[in-house]
């Protein structure tokens, strides 16, 4: 098993989604012990974010780069690279502002490359990063199920669903806490509920 395991919260120790990422990745790591386990804290070591100067650093003779440029592109490839390498992918990711966190969503941006994760032709889109398990470790101050009030500011898991389905991956899991924000009370039940069953999730594998 080649893991990889990532976190984007800003709250450091207090961040529930890292919390349930680090239960979901226990699990499966002792589910598999031989399991290869790779680690980005989005927060801490951002990926660079897209822009104009990684685009031309990237139309450069690697040999012409400056060091700023050869590390940018060296790191937004490494991003890919420990991606496509692996066969599960965990991902702590909060709501912020109803949507991912900007440093989330710059990851991202280096994943959907075409002809690497993704292809067009006359027939369309074509997803080709199949096959990898992707499991959400999602956190959200409030309540977003379909049913709520909320439900249309809900651009965290959809989004999230829609580019992974895009580049061949349209099952995935997620644990959720929501509510947080809701009080102390609400938050513990929440994320102990969402612990508990990113702690089965090596079972789940096992089984299958
Ligand atoms: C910058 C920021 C923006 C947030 N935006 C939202 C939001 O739009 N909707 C919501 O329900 N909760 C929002 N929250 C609350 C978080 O989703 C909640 O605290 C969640 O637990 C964050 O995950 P974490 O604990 O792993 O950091 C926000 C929190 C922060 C810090």
């Amino acid at each position: 098993m080649n893991l990889l395991h990532i976190d984007s919260s800003i709250l450091g120790d207090h961040s529930v989604s890292r919390q349930v990422s680090a239960a979901a990745v226990a699990a499966l790591t002792a589910a598999n012990p031989g399991a290869k386990v790779t680690y980005r804290d989005l927060d801490a070591q951002p990926a660079p974010h897209q822009s104009g100067a990684l685009m031309a650093a990237r139309g450069l003779d690697p040999a012409d780069r400056n060091a700023d440029q050869a590390r940018d592109v060296a790191d937004a490839d490494a991003v890919l690279e420990e991606f496509l390498a692996a066969d599960t992918v965990v991902i702590g990711v909060p709501m912020y502002n109803f949507g991912i966190p900007s440093t989330l969503k710059s990851w991202i941006d280096h994943l959907a490359v075409a002809g690497k994760t993704f292809s067009y032709s006359e027939a369309g889109p074509k997803g080709l990063a199949g096959g990898k398990r992707i499991i959400l470790a999602s956190s959200r101050g409030g309540f977003y199920g379909p049913d709520s009030s909320a439900a249309s500011l809900q651009h965290q898991e959809s989004y999230l669903r829609g580019f992974f389905g895009f580049i061949g991956i349209p099952e995935i899991e997620v644990v959720s806490a929501e509510g947080v924000n809701y009080g102390p009370d609400h938050k513990q039940t929440a994320l102990e509920a969402a612990v508990a069953h990113a702690s089965g999730l090596g079972q789940v594998l096992q089984a299958a």
